[in-house]
């Protein structure tokens, strides 16, 4: 059984181990002071000269842009519409962000089932069918967006700014599920923090694609926004499980 419940330990990283050593660690902070000139706003002044220098770069110092449609030609014409809609820019832009996100996402449910059949589950957690048809639901939403990107003239292999932007915000999400330390219900607690995220954005695809107006975008993302709930509350009872509580949602 894999359960949250942290072992007791040897653990050094806390001063209190060893006072002696952590009396003399202090003094040494009057002997050794930062050889800064001026305090941490110093870190400030850096961080304003690296935006500025990162200004002069490619794409004025920003993530990237969303590149104009392939092909106008080639736009069907009911997602024509959508490119109409009030911030097409942002639509694509966010399209893109939750195409990759939703790839990862299979891929993260992939290394998560792995941690699955190494480590086995827990009384309230997921079976392996459970975990699989979620992992097929993250694909078939990575499928539609790429169907709608194309439908509206775009690229769906495009790295948009928002894309390239949540990334990096998940990196360490992976790096919890493939590290061979983590059990399988820590990688559920990282799971957590993707589905919320995953929710929320979903929720503004289904704003902006009413914004559009394109009927069959509209259905379609409501359809992957309730998925995408029932995800959530699977992960959410699952982690409660671990933890040994009730999960009063
Ligand atoms: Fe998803
Ligand atoms: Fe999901």
């Amino acid at each position: 059984m894999s359960t949250q419940t942290a072992s007791l330990g040897f653990n050094r990283t806390g001063i209190g181990t060893s006072p002696t050593a952590a009396k003399q660690m202090i003094e040494g902070t009057s002997e050794f002071p930062p050889d800064a000139p001026r305090d941490e706003s110093v870190i400030g002044l850096v961080r304003a000269e690296s935006a500025r220098e990162a200004s002069t770069l490619g794409n004025g110092g920003t993530l990237g842009s969303v590149p104009p449609p392939m092909s106008v030609k080639g736009v069907v014409k009911t997602a024509a519409q959508a490119i109409k809609g009030a911030r097409p820019t942002q639509f694509i832009d966010k399209l893109g962000e939750r195409l990759a996100f939703e790839r990862s996402g299979v891929r993260l449910y992939e290394a998560l089932i792995s941690k699955f059949q190494t480590h086995g589950g827990f009384t309230g957690g997921p079976d392996l069918a459970q975990l699989e048809e979620n992992m097929r639901e993250e694909h078939e939403h990575f499928q539609l967006l790429t169907d709608v990107i194309t439908r509206m003239g775009g690229d769906p292999t495009v790295m948009t700014p928002s894309a390239d932007l949540h990334a990096t915000m998940t990196k360490g999400i992976m790096e919890v599920m493939v590290d061979p330390r983590t059990t399988f219900a820590q990688c559920l607690e990282a799971l957590l923090v993707v589905e919320l995220a995953d929710n929320d954005c979903w929720d503004a695809l289904v704003d902006m694609a009413r914004e559009a107006g394109d009927e069959p975008t509209i259905t379609a993302f409501e359809g992957a926004l309730k998925e995408e709930a029932d995800h959530l509350e699977d992960v959410r009872a699952w982690v409660a499980a671990a933890q040994s509580r009730t999960d009063l949602q």
